[in-house]
């Protein structure tokens, strides 16, 4: 099968066949290497980008996001180059993302990966290398490993894989989602994902100041998708899901002006071990790291699947990079976003 898409930048481009066939080969990854076979040396896998070379470009922290790819790319035998630290990079100078994404592009990479603490950031390298790919005719596939508080479309892929792992389906479920629904942007790309299952039920908690953005909650609307807020944890298990997502209060998106915000809300919803009790099949998952919302009491539950989830980081990134680089049609779409490039205000407006 070929994915439906060229660039990962929004999870609101993967179809439900795409996000079938990445369950598939992730789920064939984990058995493989549960049967004792070592994960860089997996045929079909440990080849599959031989003689490539990727860019993985962290300009905003991460640790598991940043690690897992990299395992990932040497676990395909692809060589990599990176940069981290933005200000220990040339966007520091005053250098625009589509600049820097060219120069990323006429270095010989086979695929970009990027973190930027920039909403939108994703979406300007995906069209500077489509309008690289309409200079040259070599299309470099783009991996959006986090833009601001936007999306995380890679972690939804191992979020859902996780949910169907751990509940046996995907189908029919209840989520609850709780923490920081406006800034927390694992959560914005996971509600896209599970949207694509039949039966899908959610439950946001959050409190009133970081509410799930106006536009998720008008999609669901639209497609049909029922969905419950509430202000805390509390109701939200008292609801029953399948399973909780829980997220942290996304401190960084408060600085330098908002501190004392941050603080009043940092300890809003806060999950503890005595809150589950009798709650044996609730599968509790955050996309960590936890800072306080997450008492350590709850790790030693069977249902704490946060752990599993992180590993999960690995195959299911194996998986995107493998199928992402074997696109071998590229269509036409690409031309109309070169055009959209020569437009100056999108110019002036994006970068
Ligand atoms: C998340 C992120 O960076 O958005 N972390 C991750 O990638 N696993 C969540 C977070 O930082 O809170």
């Amino acid at each position: 099968m070929t994915l439906s898409f060229r660039h990962l930048v929004s999870a609101s481009q993967v179809t439900r066949p795409d996000a079938d066939f990445l369950m598939e080969r992730a789920g064939e990854i984990v058995e493989r290497v549960g049967r004792g076979e070592p994960l860089t040396r997996l045929k079909g896998y440990r080849d599959a980008c031989r003689d490539k070379c990727i860019a993985s470009l962290f300009y905003e922290e991460s640790t598991r996001t940043r690690v897992s790819f990299e395992r990932s790319i040497k676990g395909l035998g692809s060589d990599i180059v990176t940069a981290q630290d933005f200000k220990a990079s040339s966007l520091y100078k005053g250098e625009s993302i589509w600049d820097n994404t060219k120069i990323m592009a006429g270095y010989d990479i086979d695929a970009m990966i990027m973190r930027h603490q920039d909403a939108g950031s994703a979406q300007v390298a995906a069209d500077a290398l489509d309008a690289f790919r309409h200079e040259t005719g070599r299309h470099v596939p783009f991996i959006n490993a986090g833009d601001g508080e936007n999306e995380h479309p890679t972690q939804a892929l191992l979020d859902i894989f996780t949910i169907q792992q751990e509940c046996r389906k995907l189908a029919g479920l209840h989520v609850a989602m709780a923490g920081d629904l406006k800034f927390g942007r694992t959560v914005h790309s996971l509600v896209k994902l599970l949207s694509l299952y039949p039966d899908m039920r959610f439950t946001f908690a959050s409190p009133q100041r970081l509410k799930i953005p106006d536009y998720i909650r008008e999609e669901l609307v639209r497609i049909g998708i029922p969905f419950t807020e509430v202000s805390t944890l509390e109701e939200a298990i008292d609801l029953d899901p399948d399973v909780n997502y829980m997220t942290r209060v996304q401190k960084k998106r408060f600085e330098p002006d908002n501190l004392d915000e941050y603080e009043r809300l940092k300890d809003s919803i806060v999950l503890k071990a005595p809150m589950l009790k009798g709650k044996d099949n609730m599968v509790i998952m955050h996309p960590l790291p936890r800072v306080m919302e997450l008492d350590t009491a709850v790790d030693a539950l069977p249902n704490a699947a946060y752990f599993r989830q992180a590993a999960n980081g690995i195959p299911m990134r194996m998986a995107i990079i493998r199928e992402m680089l074997n696109v071998q049609q590229v269509s036409g779409e690409s031309d109309m976003w070169y055009q959209r490039r020569l437009d100056p205000d999108y110019i002036q407006g994006v970068i």
